[in-house]
C-alpha cells in the first residue's frame, strides 16, 4: 500500500497532461521515420514507442540506446513461460538447461539496465521529479530507504507494466483497424471533425474523441493485454456455488468473460459502436475489466488510455493503415495476451493526400 501511495503521485491530473505533450512528441518522432507504402511491424514498432515514452515521463531516461536489448529481455523471459504447463518448467528452474541460462542471461540483463537507470538519476537528482525519483526518495515505516532489492523489484515491475501492455493495445487496436476499413473511416471522420486542421491531437481534446475512445474499449475487450488475474483466497468461502477453501488459487479470465453472449451481442465481432453511455452503464462491474479491480487495480489505467487514444488519433491523422496481404493472427498467450505472429501493416497515404 505504501508503495502504491507513492507511485500513485506519478499519474495526477497536472501531471497526466505534461505526459500527453511526451507522447505526442515521441509519436510524431517516430512517425517521422515511416512512409506510404512502408510495412511494419506494428508490435515492434509499439513496444519500442511505448518504451520510449513510459521511460521519458516516468525515469527521465532515454531508451533508444538499449530498446533492442529490452525487447530481447521481454521475447526471453517471456518464452520462459510457454513451459509453464510442462514439467519442462520444473527442470528449467532447477538445472542449467539453455532456457534458464537463457533466462539468468535476460535478467542480468535486465538489472543492468535498471540499475544504471537508478545511478544516473542519483547522479542528476535534483535534476528531477519523476516516479523514480519519488521512488528513490521513499522511506520505509523505521524512516529507512527502501532497500536495493525492493526498489528494483518495484522498478522491474514498473518498468515492464508501463510499457508492454499499451503496446499490446496499440497493436491489437491497428490490426483491428485495418481489417475494418469502416470503423477506420469514422475515426478519420471524428479526427477531422474534432482537431479542425491541426495535425496533432492533446491531451484537451480527448473528452471529444469519443468514437477513437470506443475503439480502444472494445480492442482491449477482444484483446485484453492481461487474459486473467489470480487471487489466493485468504478464508475459506463461496463463489457461485463453488466452495473456495483458504489458500486456494483462483483465476479470473478477462479472455473469457469479455467473449460472454450474455453480457456482449455477437461477442467475438469488433463492434465500437457497441460502447454507449448506456450500454456501459447498464453493463454489470467485472462483465468488462481489463485493468483488474479491487485493491490492486491498476494504476497506470487512466496514462495507458491516453497513450492508446493519442497515438491512434496521431497514427490514423498520417496513414490510412491496411493488413499486409491477407493475414489472420490468432493470440498467443504468454504472460500477456502477443500476437501469435508478426502483425505486418502496410502503410498508405490517406486518400487526397
Ligand atoms: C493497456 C495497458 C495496461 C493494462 C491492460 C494493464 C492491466 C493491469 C492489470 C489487469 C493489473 C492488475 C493485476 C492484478 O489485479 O493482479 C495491473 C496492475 C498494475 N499496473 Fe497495469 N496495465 C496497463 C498499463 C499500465 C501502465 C501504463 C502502468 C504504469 C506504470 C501500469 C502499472 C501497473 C502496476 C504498478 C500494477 C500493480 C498494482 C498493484 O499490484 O497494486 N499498468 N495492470
Amino acid at each position: 500500500m505504501r508503495q502504491r501511495r507513492i507511485t500513485q503521485q506519478a499519474f495526477h491530473r497536472d501531471r497526466l497532461e505534461k505526459y500527453a505533450e511526451a507522447m505526442i512528441e515521441t509519436a510524431h518522432r517516430t512517425l517521422a521515420g515511416w512512409q506510404a507504402g512502408d510495412d511494419r511491424d506494428i508490435y515492434d514498432e509499439m513496444r519500442q514507442l511505448a518504451l520510449e515514452i513510459a521511460a521519458g515521463c516516468l525515469f527521465n531516461a532515454d531508451m533508444r540506446r538499449v530498446g533492442s536489448i529490452v525487447s530481447e529481455v521481454c521475447r526471453t523471459t517471456a518464452s520462459v513461460f510457454e513451459n509453464q504447463g510442462s514439467p519442462m518448467w520444473i527442470i528449467d528452474n532447477l538445472l542449467p538447461t539453455p532456457n534458464h541460462l537463457r533466462f539468468r542471461k535476460a535478467m542480468r540483463q535486465l538489472d543492468k539496465i535498471i540499475y544504471d537507470l537508478v545511478i544516473d538519476h542519483q547522479r542528476r537528482r535534483s535534476e528531477f521529479d519523476d516516479l523514480l525519483s519519488m521512488l528513490l526518495a521513499a522511506r520505509n515505516e523505521t524512516g529507512a530507504p527502501s532497500d536495493i532489492q525492493q526498489l528494483r523489484d518495484e522498478l522491474a515491475t514498473i518498468f515492464f507494466a508501463s510499457h508492454e501492455a499499451v503496446a499490446l493495445v496499440l497493436s491489437w487496436s491497428c490490426y483491428l483497424l485495418a481489417r475494418h476499413p469502416n470503423v477506420q473511416s469514422a475515426v478519420v471522420a471524428e479526427l477531422e471533425d474534432v482537431l479542425e486542421g491541426r495535425t496533432s491531437p492533446c491531451a484537451a481534446d480527448l473528452p471529444r474523441l469519443r468514437y477513437t475512445g470506443m475503439v480502444v474499449r472494445e480492442a482491449m475487450r477482444l484483446y485484453p493485454p492481461n487474459r486473467s488475474v489470480g487471487r489466493e483466497a485468504l478464508n475459506d468461502c463461496e463463489i457461485g456455488g463453488y466452495h473456495v477453501p483458504a489458500g486456494t488459487q483462483v483465476l479470473m479470465s478477462q479472455w473469457i468473460v469479455h467473449r460472454d453472449a450474455r453480457y456482449f451481442d455477437d461477442p467475438e465481432d469488433f463492434k465500437p459502436a457497441r460502447w454507449t453511455a448506456d450500454f456501459t452503464e447498464r453493463l454489470p462491474k467485472y462483465a468488462y475489466f481489463p485493468f483488474g479491480g479491487g485493491p490492486r487495480i491498476c494504476i497506470g489505467q487512466e496514462f495507458a488510455v491516453m497513450e492508446a487514444l493519442l497515438i491512434v488519433a496521431a497514427i490514423l491523422r498520417k496513414f490510412q493503415l491496411s493488413l499486409s496481404g491477407e493475414q489472420i493472427v490468432e493470440p498467443h498467450p504468454v504472460v500477456l495476451l502477443r500476437p501469435g505472429k508478426r502483425i505486418m501493416i502496410k502503410l498508405n497515404d490517406r486518400e487526397g493526400d
